[in-house]
C-alpha cells in the first residue's frame, strides 16, 4: 500500500495531493496514508506536507529499493527477488548465506555500503555509501562446476552492456572481468560457488561498479587504478560531472543477466556450446586483453607473452616469450597489461 501512495504523488510529482483524495482513492484511512508518508520520507523521498494541500513529492536523490527496482522489471528468472539492505558486511557473505537456505534462483542481494566487501584474489573492496552498486546475485546453473567461468563472463557482459545503454560509452574488460573505461577499473566480480563433484549448488555474482564517486571517496591507494562511471564519462572536468542513475544500472544488468543465464541454463550439451560460444565471441569484442602483452604473476612463477583467445571455461591463453603456449585460470594468477593497469 505503501507504494501505491507513492505511485499516486509519482504521477502528480511537484503537485498537491490532498490526504482525502489518497485516502478515498486508496481505501485506507487518513491515519493510514500519513504513516505510509513518513515511512517514505523515512526511505529519502522528499515529500512536501501541508495542512491544507495535502502531500507532494518533488525530485530528490535517487531513493534505491527493492520496489524501486523491481517495479515493472520484467526478467523471468534473475532479480525476481531482490533483497535490499542499507549495509551489510558483504553482499556476498550475505548471498551465500540464504543460498544455503534455500533462496529462490536469481534472488539479488543490493546494499548501499559494505563494511567488508570481497575482491578477487583476497583482496578487500572499497564500497562507499550509496556510491556504488554493491550487489550480488545467486544462481543455480545445470553447468559443471568447472565451467562456472563462462557465467562470470556473462556477467561482464551484462555490466558492459549496461554501461553502453545507460552511459552511452564503449567499456573494455580486462580478463577475466574487470570492466575499464579510460584505463580504469570501474567494475570487479567476484564470483564464489558451492558445488559438489559433479553439480554446482548455487552461484555467487557479486558485481562491485563505481558509479558515482569523486576521486576523493576511493582510498588514497586506489586513485591510480580505480574509476568511477562519473569520473569517467560524467564530462568534461569544468562541469559539474554527470551522476548516473544506479537504480537504471542495477535494472539494466539483471535484465541483460536473465537473458544470457537463461539461455545457457540447458541440458541440451548442443546448445549449451553454442550459447557459451556465442557469450565466448562477445567478451571477445569487448577484451582490452586479447592481443596485448601481458604478464601473469603466479605463486613463484612469471609469465609474459602475448594474450591469444580464452578458452570456454575462461582460461586466459598466453604465447609466452620462452616459446611456450600457456593457459592459465583467473583464480591462480593477476594479469596485467605491459603498459598501465588494463
Ligand atoms: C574484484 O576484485 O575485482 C572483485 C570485486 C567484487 C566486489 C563486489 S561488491 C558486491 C559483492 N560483494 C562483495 O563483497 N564483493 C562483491
Amino acid at each position: 500500500m505503501k507504494y501505491k501512495v507513492l505511485n499516486k504523488l509519482k504521477a502528480n510529482m511537484g503537485l498537491y495531493v490532498s490526504g482525502e483524495a489518497l485516502s478515498e482513492q486508496l481505501g485506507v484511512s487518513r491515519t493510514a496514508v500519513w504513516k505510509y508518508i513518513n515511512e517514505l520520507k523515512s526511505q529519502g523521498y522528499i515529500i512536501e506536507s501541508s495542512s491544507k494541500k495535502g502531500y507532494s513529492l518533488s525530485e530528490g536523490p535517487e531513493v534505491i529499493s527493492a520496489y524501486e527496482i523491481g517495479h515493472g522489471l520484467e526478467t523471468q528468472v534473475v532479480g525476481k527477488d531482490i533483497k535490499y539492505f542499507n549495509e551489510l558486511d558483504s553482499t556476498n557473505t550475505y548471498a551465500k548465506l540464504i543460498a544455503a537456505e534455500g533462496c529462490a534462483d536469481g534472488t539479488a542481494v543490493i546494499a548501499e555500503a559494505q563494511t567488508a566487501g570481497k575482491g578477487r584474489l583476497g583482496r578487500g573492496w572499497s564500497s562507499a555509501h550509496k556510491k556504488g552498486i554493491w550487489m550480488s546475485i545467486v544462481l543455480r546453473p545445470l553447468i559443471a562446476p568447472e565451467e562456472i567461468q563462462i557465467m562470470t563472463l556473462a556477467a561482464s557482459i551484462a555490466v558492459a552492456k549496461a554501461i553502453e545503454q545507460e552511459c552511452h560509452v564503449r567499456p573494455g574488460i580486462k580478463w577475466p572481468n574487470d570492466v575499464l573505461l579510460e584505463s580504469k577499473k570501474v567494475c570487479g566480480i567476484l564470483t564464489e560457488m558451492n558445488c559438489e563433484i559433479e553439480r554446482i549448488n548455487f552461484l555467487v555474482l557479486g558485481i562491485g561498479i563505481n558509479v558515482n564517486h569523486d576521486m576523493e571517496d576511493f582510498p588514497e591507494a586506489l586513485r591510480e587504478i580505480a574509476g568511477s562511471l562519473k569520473e569517467c564519462c560524467g564530462g568534461e572536468v569544468a562541469e559539474p560531472k554527470k551522476e548516473f542513475s544506479r537504480k537504471n544500472i542495477i535494472r539494466c544488468i539483471l535484465a541483460e543477466l536473465d537473458v544470457i543465464y537463461r539461455r545457457l541454463n540447458t541440458e541440451n550439451e548442443e546448445a549449451y556450446a553454442d550459447e557459451a560460444k556465442q557469450i565466448v565471441d562477445e567478451w571477445k569484442k569487448y577484451s582490452v586483453t586479447i592481443g596485448r602483452r601481458v604478464k601473469a604473476a603466479m605463486k613463484g612463477q612469471e609469465l609474459v607473452g602475448v594474450a591469444t583467445d580464452i578458452t570456454r571455461d575462461g582460461r586466459l591463453i598466453i604465447a609466452c616469450e620462452d616459446g611456450s603456449i600457456r593457459e592459465v585460470m583467473s583464480g591462480e594468477v593477476s594479469v596485467r597489461g605491459l603498459l598501465g593497469y588494463s
